[in-house]
């Protein structure tokens, strides 16, 4: 499925001449790769949705390097596009048309951590899931995470401001990230990486940078906060009837659970669905062991469910609950559950104390993008709304398309009021995108809501921007770029609207 770059036309950008070539051989030897075939992964997108044709990819494994990339492309205006992971979903990681592609996959050294303070200093090129073992090692987390966890970059989630799973717990990157070191365009190399949790030093820089897409500076070194790792994780699993239920569980949930909850999540059953037949994944509450009540009475025994499976839930949740004292949160759990499934809130469910489980019944939500994948052509909608509106713009779409799409489905982190709708179709089809959008952004405004809670805008939702920015903000962004890119050579056509429209 492959969506055309409709309208966006190259800029006067140099082209790569043979004395290019050879600057960049000499700079990084073996590490200037130009084989079209090695290129191939980087020229396309995660989605497979957006395909670049960039002759060219760097592998710098110094801030140096960087530095001196970006100085020969400024001065010859050759564009850049600056790659981590390459797991955007928005299309803002892989070139448009023959950026030279920036990969930080070499920049992946630790630089330093202290087990006091949590603070861990590393090259932008490292891998989350890697960062999560090397800190879990010394009885730390990440306060991150997310499905793409094996593949993206530090880096492309701080350019990304990614969001995840434990944004409810840890916040927002724009907390957690102490200092960033920055390369600008002109190679200018600006270190803000003082690791410290105070530093009230004037404009507070970093922050243009977490969220900017690559398109104001290269991320080559991050600081961050790390929580302790909890000694105490239980995961439940629960089936709701309706959604006003699923949002009734939240709000008891954070009363009852109120320190110890670090996640709260939803998919609805096509979800569910998706997940089964596509990756042979098994729905928890059908399948294995599950609480019930009885005769008005909870009794939270563990039983077999061989006999008679229950009919599948229209949602589900997963609430996840860290701590530091396994009787202490079990025991709020409990309480918790009683009361759900006595008031009929909840209608079955399953909980995991042990890492196996844990990590299975997350596959299930995590996974859901994956399976997606496997449904067709994907049309993907990461939104911000207020938390009582969330699944009517789903319920709305459906309506809205009737017949025209295969599967329109909602799924998201409820605890932060970020509904990812996702559309799939058999095959790319314009009708279908000519009725979803602007449809899907009219319908967030309307209500009050963001047209990217945590993806960015890219290539694929930079010329919607307006749906959830007033003018003078976008202007304001232009005038950013300008000063920091004049020469607009880094990540070119991403993020920022097209110019005459913000004019
Ligand atoms: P890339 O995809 O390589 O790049 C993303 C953007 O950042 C591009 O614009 C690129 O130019 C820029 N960039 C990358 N590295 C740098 C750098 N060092 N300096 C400057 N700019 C840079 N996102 C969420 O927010 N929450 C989720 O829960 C989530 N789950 C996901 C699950 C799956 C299965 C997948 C495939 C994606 C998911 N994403 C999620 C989206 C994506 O993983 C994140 O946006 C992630 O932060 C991107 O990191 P990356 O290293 O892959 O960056
Ligand atoms: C998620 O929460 O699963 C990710 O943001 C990816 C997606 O939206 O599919
Ligand atoms: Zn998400």
């Amino acid at each position: 499925c492959r969506a055309a770059h409709s309208g966006v036309r190259r800029l006067p950008f140099a082209t790569l001449s043979q004395q290019d070539r050879d600057f960049f051989q000499t700079l990084l030897p073996g590490r200037a790769l130009t084989d079209p075939e090695v290129l191939e992964a980087s020229n396309v997108d995660w989605l497979k949705s957006v395909r670049g044709s960039s002759e060219l990819l760097l592998r710098p494994r110094t801030t140096e390097e960087v530095s001196q990339i970006l100085r020969y492309c400024n001065a010859r205006g050759l564009a850049v596009t600056p790659q981590g992971g390459n797991t955007g979903l928005v299309g803002g990681s892989v070139p448009v048309f023959d950026e030279i592609i920036l990969s930080t996959a070499l920049l992946n050294q630790v630089l330093s951590f202290d087990v006091v303070s949590g603070i861990l200093t590393c090259q932008a090129g490292c891998v989350l899931e890697a960062l999560s073992s090397f800190v879990g090692e010394q009885d730390f987390v990440m306060p991150l995470d997310l499905g793409a966890k094996g593949s993206c970059h530090i880096g492309g989630n701080v350019a990304t401001n990614a969001g995840g799973l434990r944004l409810l717990r840890y916040g927002p990157l724009r907390g957690t990230v102490l200092g960033l070191e920055v390369v600008l365009a002109d190679g200018t190399v600006l270190d803000s990486q003082a690791p410290l949790r105070k530093d009230n030093t004037g404009y507070d820089l970093k922050q243009l940078f977490i969220g900017s897409e690559g398109t104001l500076g290269v991320v080559t070194a991050v600081s961050i906060l790390c929580p302790r790792k909890p000694s105490a994780v239980n995961l439940a699993f629960l089936g709701c009837a309706t959604f006003p239920q699923v949002l009734e569980t939240f709000q008891l949930c954070r009363g009852m659970l109120g320190e110890v909850l670090s996640a709260f999540e939803f998919l609805d059953s096509a979800c569910m669905k998706l997940v089964q037949d596509h990756l042979k994944l098994t729905n928890p509450i059908k399948a294995c062991e599950v609480f019930v009540t009885g005769s008005g009475v909870l009794s939270l025994l563990i039983l077999k469910r061989a006999l008679s499976p229950l009919a599948e839930s229209p949602f589900y949740i997963l609430i996840e609950t860290s701590g530091s004292s396994a009787a202490h949160d079990e025991e709020k759990l409990h309480r918790f559950l009683q009361e759900v499934m006595t008031s009929s809130l909840v209608a079955d469910g399953t909980v995991a104390t042990e890492d196996s489980k844990i990590k299975a019944l997350w596959a299930l939500r995590e996974r859901i993008t994956e399976a997606l994948t496997h449904d067709g052509c994907v049309y993907k909608y990461d939104l911000s709304l207020p938390v009582q509106h969330i699944y009517q713009l789903v319920e709305d779409m459906q309506e809205h398309l009737g017949t025209r799409a295969k599967n329109v489905v909602g799924y998201g982190h409820l605890g932060d009021g970020n509904l990812h709708l996702n559309i799939t179709s058999p095959s790319h089809d314009p009708a279908l995108l000519a009725a979803i959008e602007p449809y899907v952004y009219e319908w967030t405004a309307r209500h009050h809501g963001s047209i990217s809670a945590e993806h960015g805008l890219g290539l694929k939702k930079r010329n919607y921007v307006h749906f959830s920015k007033p003018a003078p903000a976008l202007r304001l962004m232009w005038q950013i770029k300008s000063l920091l890119d004049p020469r607009g050579i880094l990540n070119p056509y991403k993020t920022l609207p097209d110019r005459a429209s913000t004019d």
